[in-house]
């Protein structure tokens, strides 16, 4: 008989090693202290875990690789421009269904502060829901019924912040010495303009610096984010163990994968920009063992969007290699479809991808098109150079491009967050707008029309084909434009990210699927046939990497994942050009006669050239 000290005590042979060592490497000496008071809040979350969640955790341990299968489609919404509210969204499965949804994301929906709480991140209170999207009990219902429907509930973890209002603040206020020690909080500018010297800001705009003036608190407090945002200090072991409860109490509770939201930021050291510090690395993997002790069913995705050089480092490397976060959003590439979209040429994505470093295949990307934030220009300075660009006056190109003042520009994005200091110019603005459906509609121009949803076209199957969570952002599956209207809202004026977060137009999703001739049905149409397509071809596992094969054509980008069912190589063009793609490189891998996975079409490569139409992705396998 398997009982539970067997288990528990299996699962603390094969994680308690992780976990000791990543409290090691963020407490020092410390971590034993620490680790014998995890051991007990670990046993009594594992004693209260649900039954029904118990076997889920069989399953997967039994399915490690559930992330990765080709199956797995992710979407991201909010519970109330989704369906009004959490219990809402259990009468919209069937949409997420008919997409193949097997993962929801629902944005922010802890409790937050009152007021602006910057899109629910400014949370006051982990252990209950936002009144006005429902209770506990409705999230714990809504995880049961999309289970039920093999679909796993996503929600986000805040890490680097808590809400000003939260109760560790107002105590810290309140000059509990305990909670002050929860935060950094200075009594004058020495240690803040030390800081300063080398931080960059995250929000110029609307929240310049990093610390604020707190007349309650007597003292300076960083605030990385909005001055209501308040920085924790994760050196302090005490906040490792208040989020090690928080996560077995969301976890138990029916959440199957945490978000952590600006990772990247959680560990401070004087003299660099606070991003990326080793110990943040030391405490994801510290996090993770915690969790796959308590709930194995559970995942961690990593929300660092950071330069490609630093991004890796979130999925494990060096001693990390396969013990952090099990997902990571793929930012370099988000940032590159738009980058080869704008100039029509492919070779910095080339370089870019060439030079990332080998992801651990148990690992898995989320790969996205938009993402409720903005598109910040993360193009290495190195990489602009392997492909002869010089990175600051690209970034200022796509900048310009995407918020439509480049000459011939197809998109309609807004500038979020002009730096002065560096001229770094954000994006906000919804895919289709963005893609220059927004302007082809305007201009009534049915050709400029079909260049637009080619494109969204384009990069959502390049989501679905590069391998990991492609990651569905609400509305664009039905090409929705930017909403302009955020304006009207005096809680959400102030920041235009909002301008591509609107309300799901329901009766356009009915349309969409009634008329697949229309904008939006085509954009919809495309999208569900090339999900159903992805679901059927094994080489689309995430285990497998993407590898660039060097294009012969500098429009069309090639990739092939070599898989031991066989090569899959896919072609993107990433113009309005007809190319006809000379074939050497792909009759040397596929043979002379290849399907297509997408259209179904089988194609002889015995002339010398493939033609591939404008916006045309092309996934190719040999012919059984
Ligand atoms: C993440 C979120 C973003 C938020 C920030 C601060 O980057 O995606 O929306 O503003 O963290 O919590």
């Amino acid at each position: 008989m398997v009982d539970d000290d067997t288990t528990f005590g299996l699962r603390m042979d094969r994680y308690g090693p992780e976990l000791v060592s990543g409290l090691r490497g963020a407490y020092g000496d410390r971590a034993e202290a620490l680790f014998t008071r995890l051991t007990q809040a670990l046993r009594s979350a594992f004693d209260a875990r649900p039954n029904d969640l118990r076997v889920l955790d069989e399953a997967r341990l039994l399915t490690p690789d559930w992330l990765q299968q080709p199956d797995m489609v992710g979407y991201v919404c909010y519970a109330d421009r989704f369906a009004g509210s959490i219990l809402g969204v259990a009468g919209h499965i069937d949409h997420l269904e008919s997409l193949g949804v097997r993962y929801l994301h629902l944005m922010p929906l802890l409790k937050p502060r009152e007021g602006d709480s910057d899109g629910g991140y400014a949370v006051a209170d982990y252990r209950s829901v936002d009144p006005r999207l429902g209770t506990m009990d409705d999230l714990v219902a809504l995880a049961a019924t999309l289970r039920a429907r093999r679909i796993s509930l996503v929600i986000d973890l805040v890490l680097n912040h808590v809400a000003r209002e939260h109760e560790w603040a107002a105590r810290a206020r309140a000059g509990e010495q305990k909670y002050r020690d929860y935060f950094l909080i200075y009594p004058d500018r020495n240690e803040p303009d030390a800081y300063e010297r080398t931080l960059p800001e995250v929000f110029p705009d609307f929240a310049p610096g990093n610390f604020t003036w707190d007349d309650e608190a007597q003292g300076w407090v960083w605030t990385t984010f909005n001055s209501f945002q308040w920085d924790l200090n994760w050196a302090n072991p005490d906040v490792f163990a208040e989020f090690v409860d928080i996560i077995c109490f969301l976890a138990n509770n029916g959440v199957e994968v945490l978000r952590l939201d600006a990772i990247a930021f959680t560990w401070k050291a004087l003299g660099t920009d606070c991003q990326n510090e080793p110990p943040v690395h030391e405490l994801s993997q510290a996090l993770r063992a915690a969790l796959r002790i308590v709930a194995p069913a559970c995942a961690l995705k990593a929300e660092a969007i950071v330069g490609p050089q630093d991004l890796i480092a979130y999925l494990g490397q060096g001693k990390h290699f396969g013990k952090v976060s099990d997902l990571a959003y793929h930012n370099s590439v988000m940032v590159q479809l738009w980058g080869a979209l704008a100039s029509r040429h492919t070779r910095l994505f080339e370089v870019a991808l060439s030079n990332f470093p080998a992801k651990p295949a148990s690992a898995t990307w989320a790969t996205y098109v938009r993402c409720h934030d903005d598109i910040g220009w993360a193009i290495g300075d190195d990489d602009a150079r392997g492909a002869y660009l010089e990175g600051h006056s690209h970034r200022a190109f796509l900048s310009e491009f995407y918020a439509g003042l480049y000459r011939g520009s197809f998109a309609k994005g807004l500038v979020f967050q002009f730096n002065p200091v560096n001229n770094d110019r954000r994006i906000s603005g919804s895919l289709a707008s963005l893609a220059g459906v927004e302007a082809a509609l305007a201009a009534g121009d049915d050709g400029q029309l079909a260049d637009a949803i080619a494109r969204v076209n384009l990069l959502h199957t390049f989501i679905l084909g590069f391998g990991g969570v492609p990651l569905l952002y609400m509305g664009d599956e039905i090409g929705t434009l930017n909403d302009y209207a955020y304006i009207d809202d005096p809680d959400h004026a102030g920041d235009n990210r909002w301008v591509h977060r609107p309300i799901l137009d329901w009766d356009l999703v009915a349309d969409a699927s009634a008329d697949p001739s229309s904008p939006a049905g085509r954009i919809l149409a495309g999208l569900t046939h090339a999900i159903g397509v992805r679901r059927t071809t094994p080489q689309l596992h995430a285990s497998v990497e993407s590898r660039v094969l060097p294009s012969p054509d500098s429009r069309v980008l090639v990739l092939t994942r070599d898989h031991p069912e066989g090569t899959l190589i896919e072609v993107y063009n990433f113009s309005e050009d007809v190319v006809e793609l000379p074939v050497y490189v792909l009759r040397d891998r596929l043979g002379t006669h290849v399907t297509e996975r997408i259209s179904g079409y089988e194609y002889s490569l015995e002339p010398d050239t493939l033609r591939v139409r404008p916006y045309q992705p092309l996934w190719l396998t040999a012919k059984a």
